[in-house]
């Protein structure tokens, strides 16, 4: 069976006036079902370019990207938005939840835009919220919650669609220990229970938790 994910020889160069920036250098990177893929890397060195890449937010310089078996520069721009709305669950850095909706609100959104039923939609948010022991703060406005539990709404809200593959970017960077354990503790779940993440950061500790863990340098990538 083919990976799940594909990148074969991507790059990604920034063309400024001034300068030309190689973020990537050629990366070659396959991840299969169920796995639990690290990226570790420090500042700068590419991390957010690369999970945006793979996750078809941005396109590569040259190169191809498989989802699924699919080329995703085959598609068009719409398209791209409704994969990515119902095959991939993004966890971002600063969790970009929306200030003015609820939790289970921000959690049923991508579900709603998807197409689900309201009422089949809603239960499944609040099942979400259920399991990651936020049941009692559905309807919670995001500045009513800690930063740990803000990222905890995030990751129900990249799960409403049941995503082939969640790409998650530094999802633990602004939190303490606790939280941290507690947050990686759902994705090592997750893979349990079949699903795939990709998960980038510059945190080497939690590379422990990873069964692919790669080292991205000088914008290649490294097994560890
Ligand atoms: N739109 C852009 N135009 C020009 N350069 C960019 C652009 N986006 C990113 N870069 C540069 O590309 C490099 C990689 O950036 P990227 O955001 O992928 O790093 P990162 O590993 O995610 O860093 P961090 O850990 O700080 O989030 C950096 O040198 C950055 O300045
Ligand atoms: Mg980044």
């Amino acid at each position: 069976m083919s990976s799940l994910l594909e990148l074969k020889n991507v790059t990604k160069t920034y063309y400024l006036r001034s300068e030309t920036i190689h973020v990537l250098n050629g990366i070659d990177l396959q991840v299969e079902r169920g796995s639990f893929v690290v990226v570790l890397g420090p500042s700068g060195s590419g991390k957010s370019t690369l999970l945006n890449i793979m996750g078809s937010l941005d396109g590569p310089t040259s190169g191809e990207v498989f989802l699924d078996s699919s080329e995703l520069s085959s598609y068009s721009d719409r398209a791209l938005s409704e994969i990515r709305n119902r095959k991939i669950g993004f966890v971002f850095q600063f969790h970009h939840l929306l200030s003015e909706f609820t939790c289970i609100e921000n959690i049923a959104l991508p579900g709603l835009v998807n197409g689900g039923s309201p009422r089949v939609v809603y239960e499944k948010a609040a099942s979400l919220l259920e399991r990651l022991g936020m049941a009692d703060k559905q309807h919670r406005l995001p500045e009513q919650l800690s930063g740990g539990e803000k990222q905890r709404v995030a990751i129900a809200r990249s799960l409403i669609n049941d995503p082939l593959i969640i790409l998650a970017d530094e999802p633990t960077g602004n939190l303490d220990e606790e939280n941290t354990n507690k947050l990686l503790d759902i994705f090592v779940n997750l893979k349990a229970e079949g699903g795939t993440v990709v998960l980038v950061t510059h945190a080497v500790d939690i590379a422990k938790k990873g069964t692919d863990v790669y080292n991205l340098k000088e914008g290649r990538l490294y097994a560890m």
